[in-house]
């Protein structure tokens, strides 16, 4: 939790290369080095990163029959993974220019290429390592992916004046293996059936033309005569529009098909399996050693903190910073929690006043940010010190932190994101790294925590910045905004939750604003400060609705606000989706 502070909510971050490119002009999507600290050493080198990466990724993949996705950098490809892992494969992302020594050595079962955004009719557009080929394992491409298999088995595609974006429809016009359930004796066969019309989501501008020899159509649409093609000698296949989202109901059926029936992979991935295996790997690799974690009380470090407990007991220590800046009663109740009801060994850091006093005068929200950081990590690293130290330190980091960015245009090819957590790697504290949940998505970690006891509530918790309220009062933060703002959001969330939204809601808060307005109350005139709302819904914090709360509850809200909160006179609603909006208002 060191370089990045708060996990949960780093890992519900865009992959910078995606806020560069959907608000270059923002400044927070300037790098994530924002809480890292100011001395902390440089990144470690791209080659040793990815040796690091590498080597956890092939310890994890042995166990398991596995699916690999080569990356052609479309904004969906984590869904393919996802809906693999739904389905109880096991899978991981290599970029598409991954070494073929690396590809052999992971040894997949079976090979997806993903959509991407460029067109295999320029030149030098990506293409699959030859190699793949040649491993005689099932392939399915993917859009893009089709496209790039297509090209280099022998086929053609060309720029098509006919461009399907959005909902199209698939005639189904012959049988084959990724639209059949054979293994299957109980689920009746109700989708992708010959003569079927299913609705799925495409997003071309080019289109096969010519297939590769040994492929037929199994399906098309109006715009893609080669919707669905397959050569079922060699178990390749593909697929022109995007099976892995949403809006193509019945598309997950075609990837666990693939994955199950046709590269013959055993559905072994699930919370329970992942809980013994991952348990017996951490005490193999602490020994006798000990571990320290930074404890938020946000999902991840939760579960992460649990399931080290669960391994090595009192070998862990957790260090809980309370920065102060915190919602109300939320240090009280990760102290209760985990040292109370878990019984782990947790130092608890009350640092309010040194995080307030250094955030007098400082308005500037990256400013804030940087300053929060870099006492996060003095102060962890006091505490650290303070119990001995340790020799492992345990990290939240999610898979998501961990996949390989693709840049498919300029730059280098592939680089290593710049800001997860392997690039903060904390050397100074000379550690080595306990990093359990590498392997999962946000929705597989709050699974696990299920598994493990968590209480609902907290793993159903709303995400909360590692900055925590610093970024949620615009302007200077003080002592006395943090209260009226903690007393302002406490009231808020307690009407969600009686509503029953809480759930429905990704993320819901308060702010306060540096603004003040005249209000009358009782005889008297008010002059004080306006309290904004704001509630969103979201799968992944990269783009969001606003939450329709009725106007009714929203009355109800502000009416206990400005009667309960002394210092707020005036609630407003926030009604700005993102883009072009950001989630928090600095
Ligand atoms: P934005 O505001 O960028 O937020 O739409 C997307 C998600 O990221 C969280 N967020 C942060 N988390 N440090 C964090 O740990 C930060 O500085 C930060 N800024 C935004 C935000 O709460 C939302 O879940």
């Amino acid at each position: 939790m060191l370089a990045r502070f708060n996990s949960d909510i780093n890992t519900l971050r865009l992959p910078l290369r995606w806020r560069r490119k959907l608000w270059p002009e923002n400044p927070r999507n300037s790098g994530y080095t924002r809480l890292r600290p100011a001395t902390s050493p440089a990144a470690p080198p791209l080659a040793a990163t990815t040796a690091l990466v590498l080597s956890v990724a092939m310890e994890d993949a042995a166990n398991h029959d596995r699916i690999l996705i080569l990356d052609f950098g479309s904004q969906v490809t984590q869904l393919i993974a996802r809906r693999l892992r739904e389905a109880g494969v096991y899978c991981e992302i290599f970029p598409f220019s991954a070494d073929p020594a690396r590809i052999a050595a992971y040894a997949p079962q079976g090979i997806i290429l993903s959509g991407g955004p460029a067109s295999v009719t320029e030149a030098g557009s990506p293409r699959a390592p030859d190699s793949i080929f040649a491993m005689g394992v099932p392939i399915l491409g993917i859009c893009y992916g089709q496209q790039a298999m297509v090209t280099q088995l022998g086929g053609e595609v060309s720029c098509s004046d006919f461009r399907e974006f959005g909902r199209a429809y698939v005639d189904i016009t012959a049988p084959c293996a990724l639209f059949s359930e054979a293994t299957s004796t109980t689920t009746p066969e109700t989708t992708w059936l010959p003569g079927a019309r299913e609705q799925v989501w495409m997003s071309h501008g080019d289109r096969v033309t010519t297939l590769p020899p040994g492929f037929s159509v199994m399906g098309s649409s109006e715009g893609a005569p080669y919707a669905v093609i397959a050569d079922p000698a060699r178990q390749y296949y593909g697929l022109m529009f995007h099976p892995e989202v949403v809006h193509t109901p019945h598309g997950a059926a075609l990837l666990r098909r693939f994955a199950v029936q046709v590269a013959g992979c055993k559905p072994d991935w699930t919370m329970a399996a992942f809980r013994e295996a991952e348990i017996a790997r951490i005490r193999a690799q602490v020994g006798t050693g000990r571990v320290i974690c930074g404890l938020s009380g946000g999902v991840d470090s939760s579960v992460a903190a649990m399931l080290i407990h669960e391994a090595i007991g009192d070998q862990l220590t957790c260090i809980f910073v309370d920065h102060g800046l915190l919602r109300q009663n939320e240090a009280p109740q990760v102290v209760e929690a985990f040292r109370g009801r878990f019984n782990m060994k947790l130092v608890h850091r009350d640092a309010a006043e040194m995080f307030i006093g250094a955030l007098a005068g400082v308005t500037d929200p990256e400013q804030k940010r940087k300053t929060i950081g870099r006492l996060f990590v003095e102060v962890f690293e006091e505490e650290a010190a303070r119990i001995g130290g340790a020799d492992f330190l345990a990290q939240g980091t999610l898979y998501p932190d961990v996949i390989e960015s693709v840049s498919v245009t300029g730059g280098p090819s592939v680089t290593i994101k710049s800001h997860h957590n392997v690039g903060g790697l904390p050397e100074r504290m000379r550690m080595k790294l306990v990093e359990p949940l590498r392997e999962l998505f946000k929705d597989e970690v709050r699974a696990l925590g299920r598994e493990l006891g968590l209480p609902a509530d907290m793993v159903g918790r709303h995400p909360f910045p590692g900055p925590g309220l610093a970024i949620r009062i615009p302007g200077e933060v003080t002592f006395e905004k943090l209260e009226i703002l903690r007393r302002a959001d406490a009231v808020y969330l307690e009407e969600i939750r009686a509503a029953g939204l809480y759930d429905s809601i990704w993320q819901a808060f308060a702010v306060l604003l540096p603004v003040r307005t005249v209000g009358v109350m009782g005889d008297g005139r008010t002059y004080d400060q306006v309290c904004g709302l704001r509630a969103v819904t979201s799968t992944d914090g990269m783009t969001a609705d606003v939450y329709p709360f009725t106007m009714e509850f929203l009355t109800r809200v502000a009416g206990r606000i400005v009667n309960e909160v002394r210092g707020i006179n005036r609630v407003v609603f926030d009604v700005t989706s993102k883009p072009p909006g950001t989630i928090e208002w600095e």
